[in-house]
């Protein structure tokens, strides 16, 4: 069976990674990167063009389509695929709302009484400033719609509400997804990143991870789209993740369907663990970037075949399993990342990094040239992701394969993983 998957970063370099070791399985990708050449055969077709991308699997007689990102499966292209009667992994546009619409993310948990922060929407700029300007602090400013990681401010200061409601809803630096915004508490508590893939009933859990969305060790600087991650975290496994499949996952699926909203495809919710329990700080419609990278990396199983009874309403037939042995992540992010990445610059050593053992190197934003250069092509540029028999030995792999790479203004996290436990 050919399949395709749909993106070109990180989580679709995994992604195709794991679906080549699935039975009978050749891959295909949109576009690729210099790293996905090794997996995946890649088509000339952009992952946001959906007509192309409908049409690429119609003339390659896929027999299954695996979505990355979230911005085709907000635009339609699930339903496009379905239409065409090609099986699809990835979600209706109508429950990609779930991300790309945080008011509707905040009524789905309301309505289905999954706890969350205080929030309040705000259509008019004034109505916004007139509550930023008095409200508790810290508060957390979102802008409604798909912003690409752009779109928090956590402010401390009352001054940083006030730039981030006028950015985004006054001077429109988000286009349209900022028009209306979203006012949150600040949650206190740790983080966690749980995916289940879902036809809609049944669900099949994956793997928790952590993700560090700040540009620097120990949580600080600007957020990014994420600077690495690991799997698992003790606040998604046993009773903690029963707790939250029972009071999270299946309260908000069910309140879709009451909707007459059928959810198949991947449900990532991201959690704050308060001190009353787990919070929904987040809905995503797709795999989590980069988390994806270590908790495929502990998957076994049938990729493809679980994909493909999902797609199809039958997931509980489908099984995959969990690794014990933990996974770590690195990225390692261009000269600039996030404000300004630069690209271009010649990427070493990739060879030797993948030689250390339980490593895989996952490409983001790279490119290869016609001579087999790698360089940069993007922020996010590498996921050097590691398995260890312990969080130590993972991590240690991990970063003597990141030491092993270099190009010119290469950043990355040196605490990835360090608060792991296991
Ligand atoms: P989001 O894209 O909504 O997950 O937000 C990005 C990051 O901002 C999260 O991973 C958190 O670190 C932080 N964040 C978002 N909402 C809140 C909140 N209500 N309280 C505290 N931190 C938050
Ligand atoms: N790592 C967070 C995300 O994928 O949105």
């Amino acid at each position: 069976m050919k399949v395709l998957v749909v993106g070109n970063g990180g989580r679709e370099h995994a992604i195709a990674w794991k679906l080549g070791q699935s039975q009978g399985a050749e891959v295909l990708i949109t576009k690729g990167n210099g790293g996905t050449d090794a997996v995946a055969r890649a088509l000339p077709v952009s992952p946001t063009d959906i007509d192309a991308v409908v049409a690429a699997a119609q003339s390659e007689h896929v027999g299954l389509v695996a979505v990355g990102p979230e911005a085709p499966l907000a635009a339609g292209l699930a339903d496009r695929l379905i239409a065409a009667g090609i099986p699809v992994f990835g979600v209706s546009a109508a429950a990609a709302r779930l991300e790309s619409s945080k008011a509707f993310a905040h009524e789905i948990l309301e309505a289905a009484g999954v706890p969350a922060a205080r929030w309040h929407v705000f259509d008019h700029a004034d109505d916004a400033l007139r509550y930023v300007v008095t409200c508790p602090l810290p508060v957390v400013v979102k802008a409604d719609g798909l912003a690409a990681g752009k779109g928090v401010v956590v402010a401390l200061q009352r001054e940083e509400a006030v730039e981030a409601v006028k950015a985004f809803m006054v001077d429109g630096t988000l286009g349209h997804a900022g028009r209306r915004v979203v006012v949150e508490d600040f949650l206190v508590g740790e983080e966690a990143s749980f995916m289940v893939m879902t036809d809609g009933e049944h669900v099949l859990p994956l793997a928790g991870a952590r993700d560090h969305k700040r540009v620097f060790d120990d949580d600080l600087g600007p957020n990014t789209g994420g600077m690495g991650a690991y799997s698992p975290t003790p606040l998604l496994e046993g009773e903690a993740r029963e707790r939250v499949l029972a009071g999270v996952i299946r309260p908000t699926l069910d309140q879709l369907a009451r909707r007459g909203i059928t959810y198949r495809g991947i449900l990532y919710a991201g959690l704050m663990i308060t001190a009353e329990g787990p919070k929904v700080l987040e809905f995503n419609c797709r795999f989590g970037d980069p988390e994806t990278q270590p908790v495929l990396s502990r998957t076994r199983g049938d990729l493809a075949e679980a994909m493909l009874a999902c797609s199809e309403g039958r997931l509980d037939k489908a099984r995959l399993d969990i690794e014990r042995h933990p996974a770590v992540c690195v990225v390692l992010a261009s000269a600039g990342y996030p404000e300004q990445p630069r690209t271009g610059d010649v990427i070493e050593g990739l060879v030797e990094a993948g030689a250390v053992p339980g490593v895989q190197v996952f490409h983001a934003g790279t490119r290869r040239l016609p001579d087999g250069t790698v360089v940069t092509a993007g922020g996010r540029v590498l996921g050097v992701t590691a398995i260890g028999k312990s969080f130590r030995e993972a991590r240690e792999r991990a970063y003597e394969a990141a030491g092993r790479i270099r190009f010119a203004g290469m950043q990355y996290r040196t605490d990835i993983g360090k608060t792991a436990r296991g």
